[in-house]
């Protein structure tokens, strides 16, 4: 496919093909996994996969902005969107315009995504309007994890009407796309079927409009935590350390450097 996958192009996938998506924090990572999705996150995952945070309420907007600047200068196909970080935009639309303009316009993403229910549909309108493609994100939002007591699933029971409610309300506002982390798969379904944007699956089941996961977890690189929704596609840890420990040990009984590797008197070696 020729050209930039923009955010409009994502929301006409409802009810077509599944929308790839993976998180990316680095150039390199960005060029990884650029032709095979059709957009690619900035989390603020990137918090405690890259910076050994204990969650994503340490992350800050300089570090969303460096490590989308990293991303954009990796990526040609996919659509770029940038998380807002706790504390950049839940004070009021205002505040959420000034931070979002400032990432778009630092980092050249096409689109921010920020955490939160129907209370959150006003800010999205109004960025929505003035210009700001918004990706939002409800069920299990990470930066409220002092609030909701862990990690835990979302929606089950009764709360599914809150959830649709909350995604439905978001959906109205102009999301161009809604994530669902952590609900029952029957929810996910429930929701992909009844709001007219695409949904955006982690750990929300196989009927989503698309799927997202942080890369390092499905490449083994993260050995932080396991959760039940990511599938393990490379066991790239293991690997780094092993690669690790042979080096030592080649350093150690001098099998490192070989001939191959060394520079001699003799210019031809
Ligand atoms: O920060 C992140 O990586 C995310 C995705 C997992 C949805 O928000
Ligand atoms: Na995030």
């Amino acid at each position: 496919r020729q050209g930039r996958i923009t955010p409009s192009d994502i929301r006409s996938r409802k009810g077509t093909e599944p929308v790839v998506c993976l998180t990316a924090y680095t150039t390199p990572m960005a060029q990884l996994v650029d032709q095979s999705c059709d957009l690619v996150l900035v989390g603020d995952s990137v918090g405690m996969v890259l910076h050994g945070l204990p969650s994503t309420v340490g992350v800050t907007i300089e570090m969303m902005i460096l490590h989308g600047q990293a991303v954009a200068r990796g990526l040609s196909h996919a659509c770029m969107v940038v998380d807002m970080p706790f504390g950049s935009y839940e004070e009021g639309p205002a505040q959420a315009f000034r931070n979002a303009a400032r990432i778009m316009a630092e980092t050249g993403s096409q689109a921010v995504k920020l955490e939160g229910g129907a209370h959150m549909a006003e800010t999205v309108r109004f960025l929505v309007q003035r210009g700001i493609p918004v990706m939002a994100h409800v069920g299990l939002t990470p930066q409220s994890v002092n609030t909701l007591g862990g990690y835990k699933v979302q929606g089950r029971g009764a709360d599914g009407d809150r959830v649709l409610a909350d995604a439905a309300a978001l959906a109205d506002a102009g999301a161009f796309a809604v994530v669902l982390e952590k609900l029952p798969a029957e929810l996910g379904e429930r929701i992909t079927r009844d709001i007219p944007v695409p949904t955006i699956g982690i750990g929300a089941g196989v009927d989503c409009d698309g799927q997202v996961l942080v890369v390092d977890d499905m490449l083994g690189q993260f050995a932080g935590f396991r959760p039940k929704f990511v599938k393990r596609y490379a066991e790239l840890g293991e690997t780094a350390q092993q690669a690790i420990a042979n080096y030592a040990s080649d350093v150690r009984t001098r099998r490192f450097p070989g001939p191959e590797h060394i520079f001699t008197e003799s210019k031809k070696a």
